[in-house]
């Protein structure tokens, strides 16, 4: 089942996060790493900024988590994360379908460059890599992130987007 989180999901949602990050310890560069990799308060300082986390659920326990956040005239997909144990098994997919039906705007995504899993993964699902110009400019005009994590992030698209937008 697939449901939006609330408040009382905060804490599962910070675990699920943590534990699925771990992946990316000594993958990301060293100097984006902390550990735990979002602390409480810069996911509280997320949703305060209205990102909408989603879960997927069996037997009363989220298994997965992605946010969704309206930016401008965009949709961002924010901090996607499945439990290591339940990845690859489509926990992720069924998310991404679903907040996509949420929105009529463009989707617009940010990972890590080094991820390369979550890039197929995205490419899987009819999103495309945009240019090293074109990610500067959409990191810059959508998100607030350090200079440092836009030099080290790539940006997909949906195939529909035009880099005229
Ligand atoms: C990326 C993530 C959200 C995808 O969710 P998921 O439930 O594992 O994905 P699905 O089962 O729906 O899709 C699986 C596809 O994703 C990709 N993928 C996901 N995890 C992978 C891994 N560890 N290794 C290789 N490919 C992976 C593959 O393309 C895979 O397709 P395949 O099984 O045909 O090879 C999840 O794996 C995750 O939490 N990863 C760690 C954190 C992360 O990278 N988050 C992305 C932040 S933007």
């Amino acid at each position: 089942m697939i449901r939006k989180c609330d408040d009382r999901d905060f804490e599962t949602i910070y675990e699920i996060v943590n534990e699925a990050a771990e992946v990316y310890k000594g993958i990301i560069p060293a100097d984006r790493w902390k550990e735990p990799y979002m602390p409480r308060d810069e996911l509280r300082h997320e949703i305060d900024a209205d990102v909408h986390f989603w879960g997927y659920e069996e037997e009363g326990k989220l298994l997965g988590v992605m946010g969704i956040q309206d930016v401008l005239d965009v949709t961002l997909i924010r901090h996607a994360y499945v439990r290591t144990a339940e990845q690859k098994k489509g926990v992720g997919g069924k998310l991404l379908s679903h907040l996509r039906t949420l929105t009529s705007r463009p989707i617009l995504l940010g990972t890590w460059a080094d991820a390369s899993w979550a890039v197929r993964f995205y490419e899987k699902h009819g999103f495309r890599l945009v240019t090293p110009e074109e990610k500067d400019r959409l990191l810059k005009k959508y998100w607030s992130i350090p200079e440092r994590q836009i030099e080290t992030s790539v940006v997909l698209v949906e195939e529909s987007w035009s880099d005229e937008s």
